[in-house]
């Protein structure tokens, strides 16, 4: 048998509907912010997401899917859509239309890590990112637009950290200042960590290794080197957030795994779904948009795994159940199996699901097929039903049972 390659996973019909609850309340949140999707290219040239995502991360240097299609040039799929999004917006020149521009994306994403409940190689994200806004305002409004996704969905028990990781000004002089606590203590850092050193010494802070952490727990903060400026939009994101009634806890460790961040950065994190607790992630990122050729302007957003979130939901219950069937007509020798097929022809006309038989089940059977397929109404066609032109109909729930005119079914499916 052939297998699906490891770190992926099929959608199977029975499981869909969790998945397009969760992508239909992405979409109406989205709307509601007056975010309008973006749809970016699965595989880009490789140096997007290397310029991009930064040379410095585990997303580029570990976890890339790269190779080279056959005209030899070097191709990736999207570890995260970030990069490509700004790739394109740079690309269209969108930058010249109306600012700020907000978009959102849902889109599956490759990265090869080691799997593990939560850990894909192939995983999904709903994300935003918004264009042309420094003010602080735009920080608030991201990282509320990411709480009332949360909520629309029904997530409980999950805690939102904000950081600011400053601008490159401020970040120059705590990287100094972090070399130094760590110096004392860098043979002991782990290999990844030592090679972060010199490159991202920030990245230590995030270091999952116990001895990175015990060297960590009391370093100097970042806080405490934020510029006149970073400091003032901070406190800005946090009186704008408390206006709105969103809490949350300041962690001047959430440092996030990629180099672009500038500023603010947050990570909703859960306690009950194990290891990779990160449901959704992101902040700002105001240098980006220029290192991919499209001027000085400024970009925020976030990304949730949508793998995740429905681990989260699964596991509270919170996910609505799928859509009952209405109407199963089940038809009982030939010229009523015909009828039933026009039946079923005009209820789809009209809007309403319907099935019927196609395998040939006696009556009882297709009663208990009908009960498999969660059908809210039952419709018996048989001879006698058909001279006299009508369908009997049950309810399902009810167990009542009424005979409903041909050409009148719809009004009795309530
Ligand atoms: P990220 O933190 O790398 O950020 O990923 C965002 C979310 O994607 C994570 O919080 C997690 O829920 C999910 N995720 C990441 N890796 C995996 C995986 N291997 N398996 C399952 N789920 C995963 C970004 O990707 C940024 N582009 C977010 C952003 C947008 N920042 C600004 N704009």
């Amino acid at each position: 048998m052939i297998t699906l390659p490891k770190g992926t996973k099929d959608v199977l019909p029975e499981n869909s509907y969790k998945w397009q609850f969760v992508e239909k309340t992405a979409r109406e949140t989205a709307k509601v912010f007056n975010a309008k999707e973006i749809r970016t290219p699965v595989f880009e040239h490789t140096e997007v997401f290397a310029r991009g995502v930064g040379e410095t991360t585990d997303i580029v240097n570990k976890e890339m899917y790269t190779f080279s299609d056959k005209g030899g040039r070097s191709v990736t799929l999207k570890p995260e859509g970030t990069a490509g999004v700004v790739r394109a917006f740079v690309e269209n020149g969108l930058y010249a239309g109306a600012l700020p521009l907000k978009t959102y994306y849902i889109t599956p994403c490759f990265r090869y890590e080691r799997p593990q409940a939560g850990r894909l190689r192939e995983f999904h994200q709903f994300g935003v990112e918004f264009f042309g806004a420094t003010d602080a305002g735009i920080d608030a409004e991201v990282i509320l637009l990411a709480k009332t996704f949360l909520d629309k969905l029904g997530v409980k028990n999950i805690t939102l950290y904000i950081n600011s990781i400053g601008c490159k000004e401020c970040r120059k002089e705590y990287h100094d200042a972090l070399k130094n606590y760590l110096k004392a203590n860098y043979d002991k850092l782990c290999d990844l960590c030592k090679d972060r050193y010199e490159k991202n010494p920030m990245r230590i802070l995030d270091c999952k290794n116990e001895d990175c952490k015990a060297i960590t727990e009391n370093a100097p903060s970042i806080l405490d080197y934020l510029c006149e400026d970073c400091k003032a939009h901070f406190e800005k994101v946090q009186s704008l957030l408390k206006a709105a009634g969103v809490e949350f806890k300041i962690n001047p460790k959430i440092v996030r795994g990629l180099d672009y961040y500038t500023k603010t950065v947050f990570e909703f994190v859960s306690e009950n779904i194990g290891a990779q607790g990160t449901v959704l992630g992101g902040g700002r990122y105001d240098g980006l948009v220029e290192q991919f050729g499209g001027g000085k302007i400024a970009g925020i957003g976030f990304a949730a795994g949508i793998e995740r979130l429905l681990l989260l939901l699964e596991s509270a219950g919170a996910i609505p159940a799928d859509d009952a069937l209405t109407l199963y007509v089940a038809p009982m020798g030939d010229d009523a199996r015909d009828k039933a097929f026009q039946i079923v022809a005009e209820m789809r006309d009209k809007g309403i699901s319907a099935e019927t038989d196609y395998m040939g089940r006696g009556i009882k059977a297709q009663f208990k097929y009908a009960d498999k397929l969660k059908a809210k109404f039952v419709g018996i066609v048989g001879s006698d039903e058909l001279s006299r032109g009508v369908i009997k109909i049950k309810n399902m729930q009810s167990g009542e049972e009424v005979y409903a005119p041909i050409d009148k079914i719809a009004e009795f499916l309530r």
